[in-house]
């Protein structure tokens, strides 16, 4: 079983997808973490992307889709969740093309929906872990010490994109490139809509049984 999980900055895929990897041994390719991993080793891709990034921008297409080509190349048959990605119809078409050509397919675009005033609360609140990557919430899920990771002991920061004005940007840009993937799933038969509202157990349960 491969999975599109998609929906706004905030909705929670990082959040579902660790639980998808641990338990359903998926492996998570989220352009996003892997864009935040070529900033810090400072590669040629992380130069290109970050300032997209920062001001809370898509990075072109053509750039996020050559870097997710390689990853899904690699793959050696492992099932596989992709979150965030694709995010605009370029992308999904071009994925569409790449599937085809690795013999890969996906089974569900499962939409994560969550309305948009709770979107930024999460966002401004997030923590994350800076050598684990685990996602943590100043609210709805503290670590037991402040600042460190439950999982590693490393420090949390705050994502340089978690800042108000930039959220806004990224909120806008899902609107208008990122939705109306909705349609285009739908066409395809993949769409399935899960409510992303609630206690995390609760929305994995139900992404676990719409697949
Ligand atoms: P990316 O890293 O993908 O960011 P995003 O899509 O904006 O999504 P987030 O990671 O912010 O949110 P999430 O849905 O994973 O939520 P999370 O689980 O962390 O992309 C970053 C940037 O990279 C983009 O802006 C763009 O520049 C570039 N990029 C990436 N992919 C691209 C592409 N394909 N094309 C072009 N550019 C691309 O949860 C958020 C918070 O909420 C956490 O604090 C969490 O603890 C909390 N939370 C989670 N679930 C719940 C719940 N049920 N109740 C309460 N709080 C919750
Ligand atoms: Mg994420």
């Amino acid at each position: 079983m491969n999975i599109i999980l998609f929906g706004a900055p905030g909705a929670g895929k990082g959040t579902q997808s660790a639980l998808l990897v641990a338990r359903k041994k998926m492996r998570q390719i989220s352009t996003g973490d892997l864009f935040r991993g070529h900033i810090k080793q400072q590669t040629r891709l992380g130069t290109e992307a970050k300032s997209f990034m920062d001001a809370g921008k898509l990075v072109p297409d053509d750039i996020v889709v050559g870097m997710v080509e390689d990853v899904l190349k690699d793959l050696g048959g492992q099932n596989f969740i992709l979150d965030g990605f694709p995010r605009t119809v370029p992308q999904a078409e071009s994925l569409d093309v790449m599937l085809m050509n690795n013999a890969l397919k996906i089974d569900k675009a499962v939409f994560l929906d969550v309305p948009k005033d709770e979107l930024m609360a999460r966002l401004t609140g997030r923590r994350v872990c800076t050598g684990c990557g685990a996602t943590y919430h100043v609210l709805a899920k503290k670590p037991k010490a402040p600042g460190v990771c439950d999982l590693c002991g490393s420090k949390l920061e705050q994502r340089v994109d978690d800042k108000e004005d930039v959220i806004l940007t990224r909120l806008n840009a899902y609107e208008a490139s990122t939705a109306p993937l909705v349609d285009y799933f739908k066409k395809k038969g993949q769409f399935v809509s899960v409510s992303g509202m609630g206690e995390t157990e609760e929305i994995y349960k139900r992404i676990a049984g719409s697949l």
